[in-house]
């Protein structure tokens, strides 16, 4: 079998689907693995590494992506400043592994299916402890969550510890984490060795104890329906759960200094939870890091992808925080995929196992044999298409 490793072409990233190390391990598999000329430079693995792993270079994408079984990739295949599209150039009946956020994806899944490609996205791996490992939306949200705080703290016009110097005495700066998933759990942790007091909140009630125990103070409400959806994942609230949670969110918001919003339904759609009124009832200077941005923002006056000031508080929306980490991001996503591809692969047999009776293969699948197999996938289609699902 021949894996193929491209160059991933969205605007702004860094990533590489597989890095040396796990090339080597997939290559130790008896697996043929081939990487398109300089898909790692952006997150410092040279040629010179893969090929030292025993992997091909391969000049371009066409070729490479044409000869290939399986394709590697991070992000969903999307249209090439050429005009031919990603899909087009793998041969039809191959495979994919990246995570495609399928749901936020629907042209390159009709696309994928036309061409008759068995698909599989890591951000829809059901959430069992055997899946883990190859959970690649845990291994880049905690760098969401890290690298959120930085910014946090390189914006605020304040320290983040307490200092107590000849000159006078800082207060630690007061940082409140609103949804406390893997992101949001890794923030309070990064704000918390950074010195600050920090404070979370979720809908999920069973997670007061996690914030506890990275050093968070909980601040919650009761809500009157709760929101858990099974698997870690959130619902939307009802519209009087809404309410309860916006006083206390615009009352708590007042008195902070940093707010990071880490909020996701479903584990794809940001909630709208800062809205013109509370960000104006922020302290000046105050800033706001909306990580629900790549899932269209937690914040009503967020502007993706860049940063905006509302009455001095500092509104920042950064998309892709995990190609700002290109090396640690692509080493942790490379090993999810080569955990996904040895939990499959026979070595008797020499070939990838497509058990369809295993529920990660079944639940991650997004298109085969011509068909969207992902129901929410379906569903979203449906929706987009006007239809019912
Ligand atoms: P996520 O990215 O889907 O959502 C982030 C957080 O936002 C969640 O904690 C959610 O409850 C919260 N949220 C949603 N609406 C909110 C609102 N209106 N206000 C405040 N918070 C709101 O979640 P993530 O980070 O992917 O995972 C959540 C949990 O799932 C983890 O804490 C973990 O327990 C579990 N998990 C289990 C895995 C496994 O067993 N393989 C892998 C990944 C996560």
């Amino acid at each position: 079998m021949k894996i193929a490793v491209p160059i991933e072409i969205r605007a702004g990233e860094t990533r590489v689907a597989l890095d040396p190390d796990s090339c080597k391990k997939l290559i130790g598999l008896g697996i043929d693995v081939a990487v398109e000329a300089g898909a790692g430079a952006l997150a410092h693995f040279s040629d010179h590494t893969y090929q030292e792993a025993g992997a091909t270079i391969v000049g371009n994408a066409a070729t490479l992506l044409g000869e290939a079984d399986f394709v590697l990739k991070v992000n969903a295949p999307q249209s090439r400043p050429d005009g031919t599209h990603e899909v087009d150039l793998i041969r039809p009946g191959g495979m994919l592994l990246a995570s495609l956020f399928p749901t936020r994806n629907l042209d390159a899944v009709k696309r994928m299916a036309e061409r008759n490609l068995t698909v599989f996205s890591t951000d829809c791996i059901p959430r069992t402890t055997r899946a883990q490992a190859m959970d690649t939306l845990s291994s880049q949200a905690n760098i969401v969550g890290y690298k959120g705080v930085l910014i946090g703290a390189m914006e605020l016009p304040k320290y983040f510890p307490m200092f107590m110097t000849a000159a006078g005495t800082t207060l630690p700066a007061k940082v409140f984490v609103i949804g406390a998933g893997v992101a949001g759990l890794q923030a309070i942790a990064t704000a918390k060795r950074l010195g600050a007091s920090v404070t979370a909140t979720d809908v999920r009630p069973e997670v007061k104890e996690q914030i506890e125990s990275v050093g968070g103070k909980y601040v919650g409400i009761d809500l009157k329906q709760g929101a858990s959806a099974g698997g870690g994942y959130a619902m939307e609230l009802s519209a009087e759960d809404k309410a309860l949670q916006a006083k206390m969110l615009a009352d708590h918001c007042a008195t902070v200094d940093v707010v990071i919003t880490t909020a996701l339904i479903g584990g794809v759609f940001a909630p709208k939870l800062l809205d013109e009124t509370l960000v104006h009832s922020m302290k000046p200077g105050s800033v706001i890091v909306d990580l629900g941005a790549d899932g269209g923002g937690n914040c009503t006056l967020s502007k993706l992808g860049t940063t905006v000031e509302v009455g001095g508080v500092k509104i920042i929306a950064p998309l892709n925080l995990p190609a700002t980490l290109a090396t640690h991001a692509s080493m942790l996503f490379s090993r999810n995929l080569l955990n996904f591809m040895t939990a499959f692969w026979d070595r008797s047999a020499v070939r990838f196992n497509l058990d369809w009776e295993d529920d990660i293969l079944k639940g991650c699948a997004v298109t085969h044999e011509g068909k969207v197999v992902h129901a929410p996938t379906l569903k979203a289609l449906a929706q987009a298409q006007g239809g019912k699902a």
